[in-house]
C-alpha cells in the first residue's frame, strides 16, 4: 500500500480529503444550489410533515422489508416525468450503473462506451463477461466501425453530459445509429438533469428520445441536490433488475427522507424555471475567459480548462485557492495523461461579480 501510496505522490497525483472551506464554491455539483436552498429545506420539513410515522430507517432491502407504496409511487411519479414506462431506484448514481451494467451483459455480449464514459459504467461493465470497446469521444465513425464489427446482444453507452468535459454526446445521431445496427442505447444523464431539456428533465427528452431508448440513468446527487438514482426504461427492464441487479438487491433501501428529498426536489424544480438564468452564468464565464486558454466547448454548468500536467495542473487550481475560489484539479489516472485541467462548474449562486473574478485570476495565472 505504501509503494503504491509513493507512487501517488511522485506523480503528483495523491488524493487526500479536505474538509469544505469558505472559498467560493465553483467545484460542487450543486448547479442550482438546490443543496444549500432554504426553500427546498421547506419543502422536504413539509413533505417528512405529511408522514409524522415515518421510520428513521428504511429496515432491509426493497425485498424483504424496506419497500414501501411511498417509494414505488415515487418512482411511478418520476418516470411519468422523464416518459419513461418504469423506473427503479438505486441508492446512488454509482449503485444504478453498476447494478444496471453487471445485470443486462451477458458473455458474448458487446458494449461499446464512448472512451469518456464514468468510471461507475466501466465498474459495472467489468462486473459482466461480456467484451467492452471504447469509440474515440464523440466520433460517430469511430463508434459505427466499432458497431460493425460488435456481436452478441449489442450495447452503446453514452453519457449526456460528459462529467468531465461538459460537452453533450450526439446523442441522435447515436441513436441513428443504435437502431441501424439493433443495438441498445443506454444514456447517463447525470449532468444534464435539472439543468438542460424541456422540464430540465435531460436531454434525451430534449431530442425526442424517450421511447428510443434502452434505459437511462438519473442521478439526484448534482443538480437536484440530494441523494440517491433511478434507472428508467421499460416495465420489463423495470422486472429484470429487481430480479438481476445485485446492487439493487444486496443493500439497505435508502430511507423514507431521502424519497421524501428526491420529491420534493423534483417538486421546486417543476415550479421554478432556473435555465435561463443558469445559461446566463455560463455565458458570462465563456465571454470573459481570454481566448487563447484552451476551454472545453460546452453549453452545460461544467467548463473546463486543460492545462496538461499534474503538477502544473495542481500548481493552478492552488493559486486559485489562495485567491479564495474553490477549483479543483481534475488530474491523471482520472482523465488522460495530457488532459489534466482545472474543472469549473457554475451556479446560480455565484454572484456576476464572482464568477468575473474568477475569469481574471485565470486569465492572469494561465
Ligand atoms: C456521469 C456520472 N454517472 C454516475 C455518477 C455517479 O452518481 P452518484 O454520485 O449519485 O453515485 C456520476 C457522479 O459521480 C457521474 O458523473
Amino acid at each position: 500500500m505504501q509503494e503504491r501510496l509513493r507512487e501517488r505522490s511522485k506523480s503528483k497525483a495523491l488524493r487526500e480529503l479536505q474538509v469544505n472551506t469558505s472559498r467560493i464554491d465553483f467545484c460542487s455539483n450543486d448547479y442550482l444550489g438546490f443543496s444549500r436552498s432554504p426553500v427546498l429545506k421547506q419543502l422536504i420539513s413539509n413533505e417528512l410533515k405529511r408522514y409524522p410515522d415515518y421510520p428513521n430507517g428504511s429496515t432491509g432491502s426493497r425485498l424483504i422489508s424496506g419497500n414501501d407504496r411511498y417509494t414505488e409511487q415515487l418512482e411511478q411519479e418520476i418516470a411519468g416525468l422523464h416518459e419513461a414506462q418504469s423506473g427503479l431506484l438505486f441508492n446512488s448514481g454509482y449503485d444504478a450503473n453498476i447494478g444496471l451494467f453487471s445485470a443486462i451483459l451477458q458473455r458474448g455480449d458487446t458494449v461499446i462506451t464512448d472512451e469518456l464514459i464514468h468510471a461507475s459504467i466501466i465498474d459495472g461493465i467489468r462486473l459482466s463477461h461480456a467484451n467492452r470497446f471504447t469509440f474515440r469521444h464523440n466520433d460517430l465513425t469511430h463508434l459505427e466501425d466499432k458497431l460493425k464489427a460488435a456481436k452478441g446482444n449489442i450495447f452503446i453507452a453514452v453519457e449526456s453530459i460528459y462529467s468531465m468535459d461538459g460537452d453533450e454526446a450526439p446523442l441522435l445521431e447515436i441513436a441513428q445509429l443504435a437502431e441501424k445496427y439493433q443495438a441498445a442505447l443506454i444514456v447517463d444523464e447525470a449532468h444534464a438533469t435539472g439543468i438542460l431539456g424541456p422540464n430540465s428533465c435531460g436531454l434525451v427528452q430534449q431530442y425526442g428520445l424517450s421511447k428510443r431508448i434502452f434505459a437511462r440513468v438519473v442521478t439526484f446527487g448534482k443538480a437536484m441536490g440530494v441523494h440517491g438514482a433511478i434507472v428508467l426504461g421499460s416495465d420489463v427492464l423495470k422486472s429484470y433488475l429487481i430480479n438481476f441487479a445485485r446492487s439493487f438487491i444486496y443493500t439497505t433501501a435508502a430511507p423514507f427522507y431521502t424519497h421524501a428529498a428526491i420529491k420534493a426536489a423534483y417538486r421546486l424544480l417543476r415550479e421554478e424555471n432556473l435555465q435561463d438564468v443558469l445559461q446566463q452564468k455560463i455565458r458570462l464565464f465563456k465571454e470573459n475567459i481570454r481566448a487563447n486558454i484552451s476551454l472545453i466547448p460546452s453549453r452545460s454548468a461544467i467548463q473546463s480548462i486543460i492545462i496538461g500536467g499534474n503538477a502544473q495542473t495542481r500548481h493552478t487550481a492552488l493559486r486559485l485557492q489562495e485567491a479564495g475560489f474553490d477549483v479543483r484539479a481534475i488530474l491523471h489516472p482520472t482523465v488522460p495523461e495530457g488532459k489534466e485541467r482545472l474543472r469549473i462548474c457554475l451556479h446560480l449562486f455565484n454572484s456576476d461579480t464572482e464568477i468575473i473574478s474568477l475569469t481574471q485570476a485565470i486569465n492572469e495565472l494561465i
